[in-house]
């Protein structure tokens, strides 16, 4: 990579005002951050997107599916594109780094390419993905980008169904634009994301950058247990049909099969209501949101399978009927080697440390990755917590991101033309 390149450094300043800025948008308490997809605060954040993108002179795009881009076009119109970015929505009162870090520090290195006139063999974008964090639909965005997304998906989503119409309306999208905005794969160089860890492991170890490996794959399902509404006083407890008793059976038997059988992979239940949910009756129906993780493809079978085969069990333990609704998964993915390789050159050669690491939390990368090389860059969380207003990453750590980000889409890109854009 020839010299100047490998000198150049993002404009600390600039990426620190922005990123504190960016954190006013939605700001919730003292360090939270409310910008669910689609809301008020995520439309402000995505309309500063384009402001920024437009005072440096980019050319802003949003596509069929809302996602949000800045774009540099290069001296070839028929040059593919190398992709970087991540997402701007966030979970409700969650964490001001998850997502945002990375798609500025994205806009941030096609700002700095354009001042110091790079002339690049592929045009460079900067996308903000649609809902990744599914509170309508999972990887909403980059699930349509990449063409993935399906009218299912849209049909029967994991958040409100209205809401979802509601929001797309709102937005001037339409469900058929959604699920047609895919983007050409030929027109793609590849993918780039810089996201903190969002887990414990780089801090343990001390280790500035996570060159990703793999990325776990998730599934969510609905499951309903149905018994038999009656009396909670008069009742005998060893004959009564509780819905809540399959119900809460399971969650518990759901953590002993991860820790037992599954270790390193994880399932959730992270909402419960009853019917009728009153005091005094049984209740005759319990419904429960379950989302389970792992990083390989055998593991994510097996786990599918240990967990539904238990949930039917605690059904017929406590003689109740039992309805499992399938809603979705994200595949687990394995990064490019090329883009592995960059990361790893590239933070070498700025003096950083680091290490192969599986994404436990999944990523708009995890759509791209079967479409064109694809890579993430992960930086570390202080004690591993996001989806939390007590998320949060040291400033320094964040400016290696960056500049790992620049430096490995350039040297990507370089090797790339070498190659004769074989990828
Ligand atoms: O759920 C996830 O893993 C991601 O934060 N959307
Ligand atoms: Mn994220
Ligand atoms: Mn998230």
């Amino acid at each position: 990579m020839n010299e100047s390149w490998s000198n150049l450094h993002i404009n600390q300043q600039r990426f620190q005002d922005d990123f504190a800025e960016l954190c006013l948008i939605g700001k919730s308490g003292e360090r939270g951050l409310s910008r669910t997809a689609f809301s008020d605060a995520h439309q402000a954040a995505r309309a500063w997107f384009q402001q920024k993108a437009r005072q440096a002179g980019l050319e802003v795009k949003v596509d069929a599916a809302g996602n949000h881009s800045a774009r540099l076009e290069c001296a070839k119109p028929d040059a593919p594109t190398l992709l970087l970015g991540s997402h701007l929505d966030s979970v409700p009162n969650g964490g001001r780094y998850d997502g945002a870090l990375g798609v500025l520090a994205a806009l941030e290195v096609l700002r700095c390419v354009k001042e110091h006139r790079l002339q690049l063999p592929v045009h460079l974008e900067a996308i903000d993905f649609t809902d990744e964090e599914g509170f309508l639909v999972s990887f909403l965005g980059s699930f349509a980008f990449s063409g993935k997304l399906t009218a299912q998906d849209m049909a029967n989503p994991r958040g409100d169904r209205q809401l979802l119409e509601h929001s797309l309306q709102q937005a001037g999208l339409t469900e058929q634009g959604v699920l047609s905005a895919k983007r050409d794969p030929a027109s793609l160089a590849g993918y780039l994301e810089l996201h903190v860890e969002q887990g414990p492991l780089l801090e343990k170890e001390g280790v500035s950058i996570g060159v990703v490996t793999h990325i776990s794959g998730i599934s969510f399902y609905r499951l309903s247990y149905h018994g038999k509404a009656g009396h909670a006083g008069t009742i005998d407890m060893e004959v009564r049909r509780d819905a809540s008793q399959g119900a809460s059976a399971f969650t518990l038997a759901a953590r002993q099969i991860v820790l037992e059988q599954f270790r390193g992979c994880f399932a959730n239940v992270g909402a419960a209501h009853y019917e009728p949910g009153l005091f005094n009756v049984i209740p005759e129906k319990a419904v429960i949101s379950l989302e389970f993780r792992a990083a390989y493809p055998q593991q994510f079978q097996q786990l599918r399978e240990a967990l539904l085969q238990r949930a039917r069990q605690e059904a017929e333990r406590f003689q109740l009927e039992m309805e499992i609704e399938y809603l979705g998964q994200r595949l687990p993915v394995e990064m490019h080697q090329t883009m592995q390789d960059a990361v790893q050159q590239s933070a070498h050669q700025l003096g950083l440390s680091a290490v192969p690491i599986i994404a436990r939390a999944g990523h708009d990368a995890q759509a791209l990755a079967d479409i064109c090389p694809t890579g993430m860059i992960f930086i570390p969380s202080v004690a591993g917590i996001s989806h939390s207003p007590d998320e949060h990453t040291h400033w320094e750590d964040c400016l290696n991101g960056a500049n790992v980000l620049l430096q490995a889409a350039l040297r990507w890109i370089v090797n790339w033309d070498k190659e004769e854009k074989s990828y």
